[in-house]
């Protein structure tokens, strides 16, 4: 590798100590977003002719930059799906991007994709998958989604060559699906059949099979049902949806990019039966498989029909496709970085038993925090969680009280609580990913919004 930098020995010894460092060292709870224009003047001159120097640019970094990020990872940070990536993952993750892998082929990257392809069976593997499945990792829920949607159409195609209905075709799925599904469907240009939902948030076999009979001019191809849903962990009736999925030739696609991780501990994994049954599904690592960003995988029963949808074919690339496992035909992308590394490297340094264990631990806390709820008078528990998302209401709290508790405690540090909606009324959503969130931490947040009155 080449430098322009003659301080190699010493930035190297200072990048790499403070990034060891970084992950090892708690994060300040109370970093978060600052005003834009402060962060353009603490940046003024960096990248410029001469540009500031390695110490001067990682001191900005160290002082000014991170301490404007949240910490995703404090055990405190309980909202949105925040992360809790293990050391050895974070570490790896340098060795990563030292190794300059290009990952989309495996005439270029075959030792890096091995690795991978070993992190992707044992995810198949916890999930029923049969061996003919595969796939590759992607950036996020959001890109698995769009993979495997983009291969359902491909199939849907395939399947119908003379169906004169290719220009209404339409994904279905209920209201709680992750909003990315939404944006997918605009940037497919296809359209949306909407499925109620039972009061637990989830979609059933009977609701399906109740749009499916009115869907006007709409030509559904694809079903997207969640396996825990972003807002309540909601997890729709899998093993019931699949063989309505098969009888109408519809694609089932199941987004676990939240929920998947439950499937790593042999006692919790039952919640997701059915996912087996799936024509592909997504999961997101770097939520709840203690994975850094951005590390998501989306897996196809059968990937000949992804390749068919995403392989890119150029006359400078002819010559990669040697019949081995290309990464870059089974979603949208060509380059890439082999970002399912630290998560392999992880499993390897850790075992999966540790991944059961952690997984278990945050199911308890949620479980413990649920009971909490329920006992209390102060609170109504709002749905019986079956992951590790648990939404309540402060009884007798307006829209407001539940903002300034929230700000209150966001501001110091405490926790980040921030208010949701359940059947459109605010209540507060907690999300544990992190096997270090303790329950007795979260008792006392719980009795200090038990104490706060609200405003009168
Ligand atoms: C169920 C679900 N699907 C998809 C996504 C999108 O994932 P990403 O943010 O990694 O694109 C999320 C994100 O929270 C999610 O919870």
């Amino acid at each position: 590798m080449h430098t322009w930098n003659a301080d190699l020995e010493l930035l190297s010894a200072s990048v790499i100590g403070y990034a060891s460092e970084r992950a090892k060292l708690p994060k300040d709870p109370r970093w978060g977003a600052r005003d834009a224009q402060e962060l353009a003047e603490a940046l003024t001159g960096a990248v410029s002719q001469d540009g500031v120097g390695g110490q001067a640019a990682l001191e900005l970094f160290r002082d000014v930059l991170l301490p404007a990020c949240r910490p995703m990872d404090d055990p405190m940070m309980v909202s949105y799906v925040p992360t809790a990536p293990t050391i050895a993952a974070v570490l790896f993750d340098m060795v990563v991007s030292a190794s300059s892998i290009f990952a989309g082929h495996w005439e270029s990257g075959a030792g890096a994709i091995a690795a991978e392809n070993q992190a992707l069976r044992w995810i198949m593997d916890i999930a029923g998958f049969p061996a003919s499945g595969g796939g590759c990792f992607v950036s996020g829920g959001t890109a698995a989604n769009l993979a495997a949607l983009v291969t359902a159409r491909q199939y849907w195609r395939s399947e119908n060559p003379d169906d004169d209905r290719r220009n209404r075709l339409a994904i279905v799925a209920t209201h709680g699906a992750h909003a990315s599904v939404d944006v997918i469907a605009r940037v497919m240009d296809v359209d949306f059949i909407r499925v109620r939902s039972d009061p637990q948030g989830r979609m059933t076999a009977d609701e399906l099979a109740h749009a499916l009979e009115d869907v006007g001019d709409l030509c559904p191809f694809a079903v997207v049902t969640s396996a825990g849903t972003t807002n309540s962990g909601a997890i729709d009736d899998l093993t019931q949806i699949a063989p309505l999925c098969r009888s109408e030739g519809l694609w089932l696609h199941v987004d676990a990019a939240y929920g998947g991780s439950v499937l790593a501990s042999p006692t919790h994994r039952h919640v997701l039966a059915g996912i087996e049954l799936a024509d592909s599904f997504g999961i997101d690592p770097h939520k709840w498989l203690f994975a850094p960003y951005d590390c998501a995988a989306v897996l196809y029963r059968n990937p000949t029909m992804a390749a068919h949808a995403h392989a890119q074919q150029a006359d400078y690339l002819d010559y990669v496709d040697d019949g081995e496992w290309n990464p870059s035909d089974y979603a949208l992308h060509l380059t890439r970085r082999a970002r399912g590394l630290p998560l392999w490297f992880s499993l390897a340094a850790n075992g999966t038993d540790a991944y059961a264990k952690a997984i278990d631990t945050t199911m308890e806390v949620a479980a413990g925090l649920a009971d909490r709820i329920r006992e209390s008078e102060e609170f109504d528990l709002l749905v019986e969680p079956k992951l590790s998302i648990v939404l309540f209401r402060r009884r007798g709290w307006a829209a407001e009280d539940y903002e300034r508790w929230s700000r209150v405690n966001a501001e110091s540090g405490t926790a980040l609580i921030v208010p949701s909606k359940w059947e459109g009324e605010i209540c507060f959503r907690i999300c544990i990913v992190n096997p270090l969130t303790d329950l007795e931490s979260l008792d006392e947040l719980l009795e200090d919004m038990a104490a706060s009155s609200a405003r009168p």
